[in-house]
């Protein structure tokens, strides 16, 4: 899917699928951090305007997604809880700039973006393994709250990869560094996929 070099642990969707309710949970949780992950990124993105206003557009979309997963839980009188550190995008980030050949500002701002480009990927992997299975199940409200993520968040994808691009001034740099960052996506991902969890 995307750009991933690695498909998910084909044990996770049973896993996901014996505790929806914590996968709502957790899935409420990392929509929030996609929100407030884009606002941190617009506030070092102030050297690029047009990165500031679209990071500050993706937030408002990942707020809308985290509302609508709210009301999932209120529909299920499932409670929010506290949001856990995210392990696999923190991992992820670690191992993507220790990495980093260009430690220039646009050369690090870039790095996180293509990191947010890939946990968008694997995000939407993840919610298209959901809604088969759930599809299977025939559970068909989260079958299209789920499809209509997958659209939402394959956009995000390729809008943190342009916006790479932009604050390079070099797309095609984006790419190849993109390509690098998948690589090393998928050896912090071999090491998650066994928890009930959008990420775990
Ligand atoms: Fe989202
Ligand atoms: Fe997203």
């Amino acid at each position: 899917v995307l750009c991933l070099t690695q498909p998910t642990d084909a044990r996770w969707v049973s896993v996901a699928l014996s505790d929806l309710p914590s996968v709502l949970v957790d899935h409420a949780h990392c929509e929030m951090k996609a929100a407030t992950t884009a606002l941190a990124l617009a506030t070092r993105a102030d050297a690029f305007p047009e990165v500031v206003r679209a990071l500050v557009m993706l937030a408002e979309e990942e707020l809308a997604h985290f509302r609508a997963v709210l009301d999932e839980l209120e529909r299920r009188e499932v409670p929010l809880g506290r949001p856990p550190v995210d392990a696999y995008a923190a991992e992820l980030l670690r191992a993507v700039l220790a990495t980093a050949r260009d430690r220039s500002p646009a050369g690090a701002l870039s790095d996180r973006l293509l990191v947010g480009a890939l946990i968008e990927a694997r995000s939407c992997e993840r919610f298209k393994l959901l809604s088969l299975a759930l599809d299977e199940r025939g559970d068909a409200l989260l079958v299209r709250f789920y499809e209509e993520l997958f659209t939402a968040e394959a956009r995000h994808y390729r809008q943190y990869v342009d916006l790479a691009g932009q604050v390079l001034g070099d797309e095609a740099r984006a790419r190849t560094r993109l390509a690098a960052i998948a690589g090393v996506e998928a050896e912090v991902a071999a090491r998650f996929g066994t928890r009930p969890a959008i990420h775990g």
